[in-house]
């Protein structure tokens, strides 16, 4: 790894061989190729191999009916893993239910010889967040990964989003992630050891026009992280955050009428969802032991280890601070430093590799 934090050419070539070897298992999963045994000849034999990965381990995954969670479900069934592939099959903005992509997902897992369970309750309420949880422990008796993966969009220019707009986002997205989190949370102590895998974006990492819910949301859903990550550690619990980025019908409700966000667009089509899902099945895995209170993002074959907030430059005055020399001596001394006001497209602004 360079300094900067990009790979080396032959690392490079390593995290592009290895994310290919998983989509090729995705798309064998898919058209039932691979089954339960096939799993269990990977080269090698021990925890590394792709087949064995998630052997015997049991994961909830919610939001999991379609784009990034189907794959990611599909992904942990394929490393081995009993999976609750939970939906509530609501419309991108939260209305409505439905069984059916759960069902369907549960489906295409079923029929390439892996273990999968349906859940159709919602993460937003805590009775059936619990509910989730009670479903995994019931068919398979343990839980060992969740993924918080569930989201919806109600996008709005901030002077103009309403309380309801607010409320929805945060109650599925960081409240949802909560009581998932807080349900598996005894079960995780009791048996010492488990592992979070929360959905956040960039969106709330570095910002984005008219998502101050979302945003919001997934940037508590950090905060929700790390927290877990230091109260949990003394029981083997480990807690860490994929930003993905894909293809969906999330992404496809972005407007695409200026150039830039034709750009955006045009760009997003190389971004499949099943490029999300190796590292969340690492990270559900013993193989990831060392790894906790991270924060990562995806964008195709790029894996990235994103910053979190540290002290970056200070001034003192002995004597103590006015605003006058406030503006007079920090402002000149600082100002250098100062973090743009970007958005996602001004950090991230060449095609993904
Ligand atoms: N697509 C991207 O580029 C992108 C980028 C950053 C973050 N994300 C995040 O990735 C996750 C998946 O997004 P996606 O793009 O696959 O969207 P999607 O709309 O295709 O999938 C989201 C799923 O969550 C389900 N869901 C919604 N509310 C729920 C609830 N209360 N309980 C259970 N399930 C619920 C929906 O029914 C849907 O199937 C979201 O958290 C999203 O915010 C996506």
């Amino acid at each position: 790894m360079l300094h900067d934090g990009r790979c080396s050419a032959e690392e490079s070539s390593l995290i592009t061989r290895t994310v290919t070897a998983e989509s090729s298992r995705v798309s064998a999963l898919r058209s039932g190729e691979v089954t339960r045994q096939s799993n269990d000849i990977s080269p090698g034999g021990n925890e590394m191999s792709d087949g064995k990965m998630l052997q015997d381990k049991v994961v909830i995954v919610t939001g999991a009916g379609r784009g990034i969670g189907r794959a990611i479900a599909i992904a942990m069934a394929t490393a081995g893993a009993r999976v609750v592939v939970n939906d509530v099959g609501a419309s991108l903005s939260g209305d409505g239910t439905e069984k059916t992509p759960a069902e369907e997902v549960v489906a295409e897992i079923r029929g390439a010889g892996g273990e999968a369970t349906p859940s159709f309750e919602s993460v937003a309420n805590w009775d059936s967040a619990h509910g989730i949880i009670e479903t995994a422990l019931r068919n398979y008796g343990r839980i060992d990964c969740v993924v918080n993966n569930a989201g919806i969009l109600r996008d709005a220019i901030f002077y103009k989003m309403t309380e309801l707009e607010w409320d929805a986002a945060i109650n599925v997205m960081l409240k949802g992630s909560f009581n998932m989190s807080r349900a598996a949370a005894p079960h995780f102590r009791e048996q010492q050891g488990g592992a979070f895998v929360h959905i956040t974006s960039t969106s709330g990492l570095i910002g984005n026009v008219g998502q101050a819910n979302y945003a919001s949301a997934k940037l508590g859903i950090v905060a929700l992280s790390k927290s877990i990550a230091l109260d949990m550690a003394r029981f083997n619990v480990r807690s860490n955050c994929v930003a993905p980025q894909a293809l969906t019908r999330m992404t496809a409700s972005v407007p695409a009428n200026t150039p830039e966000q034709k750009l955006r667009a045009e760009r997003r089509k190389l971004l499949t969802p099943d490029k999300n899902a190796p590292l969340c099945v690492f990270l559900a895995s013993d193989a990831a032991r060392e790894v906790n209170g991270q924060v990562f993002a995806v964008r195709r074959n790029e894996i990235y280890l994103m910053s979190q907030p540290r002290p970056m430059r200070s001034v003192h005055r002995s004597e103590g601070w006015t605003p006058q020399t406030i503006a007079e001596h920090m402002l000149p001394a600082l100002r250098s430093s100062f973090v743009p006001v970007d958005r996602i497209i001004d950090v991230f602004g060449w095609d993904p590799i």
